[in-house]
């Protein structure tokens, strides 16, 4: 597959080498090599030469060498996640349409992220100098996905909104569609696979009503499992079940109890979901990040499942 994602951050670190008077000087030198990328985001921010000016004098040489020197110690990490996180979506982004490109850049700090049409497709840029100034360049990766599915929807520009604000509002509207119901699970399984980085691999399993404490596997976004059914008490899936609560690995090597799926996965929640005070199945998520479940994937995650289950 060509590369999805592009790393232009040095170019921009150039501005360091710079006299701070001639700043302006390299901005526009700047803006002619990324031409016309950088004259379309002066246009969607509406940057005239009164703000560049402000900008340029607001940005401090100190704050950007710091940038600097934490770019140069991750670059080859940050630009490896991302692309990763991308591809691993590629069926639910639309990657093999090609019609976009994802470039790490610094730009002037007005937003995280802006789409802008490039030569020969759109760009979707993400901004160091923004993130940096957050304190959320390490969620790079995170800032990129939701740049790109907010690209999706038609949007052009946004700053990173932390997921589980929003989550909650999209899986109401996909419950309440007027589709089928494993239609709906499997809507949810793709969008919390779509959304959240570190979610790679999302399924539901439902009880089998036929053979009591048995678990078979309903809709699923991510790479097919070989685990179809399990029994009760099996796996980290069957201990979910059996001990009606959830279960949370943040390292599957250390679950002596576990069914592997993929090498590749390297944590796992499940978190069963219960009607009449029974539990009738489960969300299962594997993610290929190690330990990255937080005490909000946990509440979210049982507030999924509470809804769900009123459809089930
Ligand atoms: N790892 C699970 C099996 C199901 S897959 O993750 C899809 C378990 O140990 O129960």
């Amino acid at each position: 597959m060509r590369s999805v994602v592009q790393n232009k951050v040095e170019e921009f670190l150039e501005i360091l080498r710079w006299d701070k008077t001639k700043w302006k000087d390299f901005w526009r030198a700047y803006r002619n090599k990324y031409g016309p990328i950088i004259p379309e985001y002066e246009r969607i921010h509406s940057v005239d030469e009164t703000l560049l000016e402000e900008v340029l004098d607001n940005f401090e040489r100190r704050e950007l060498d710091r940038l600097r020197r934490s770019w140069m110690e991750k670059s080859k990490e940050h630009k490896m996640r991302c692309a990763e996180t991308l591809s691993s979506r590629d069926d639910l982004l639309d990657l093999h349409r090609e019609d976009f490109v994802l470039f790490i850049m610094g730009l002037l700090g007005l937003s995280d992220w802006t789409a802008v049409r490039g030569n020969k497709e759109w760009v979707v840029v993400v901004d160091v100098v923004s993130l940096w100034r957050k304190g959320i360049l390490e969620r790079l990766s995170d800032v990129a996905l939701q740049a790109v599915n907010r690209f999706r929807e038609g949007k052009t520009r946004g700053d990173f909104v932390e997921p589980f604000d929003y989550l909650t509002e999209k899986l109401e509207k996909i419950l309440k569609e007027n589709t089928e119901r494993d239609k709906k699970l499997l809507n949810v399984c793709e969008m919390l696979r779509r959304e959240i980085s570190y979610y790679d691999w999302v399924g539901f399993y439902l009880v089998d009503p036929q053979k009591d404490k048995e678990l078979i596997l309903g809709p699923f976004s991510g790479e097919p499992t070989e685990h179809v059914r399990i029994p009760f008490g099996r796996g980290i899936c069957g201990q979910a079940a059996e001990r009606e609560t959830t279960f949370v690995v943040q390292d599957v090597t250390k679950e002596t109890n576990y069914l592997s799926c993929s090498p590749k996965v390297k944590s796992e929640i499940v978190v069963p979901i219960f009607k009449d005070g029974k539990v009738i199945g489960e969300l299962d998520i594997d993610s290929h990040k190690e330990a990255p479940f937080r005490d909000e994937d946990v509440k979210f995650l049982e507030k999924v499942c509470q809804m769900v289950s009123e459809i089930l």
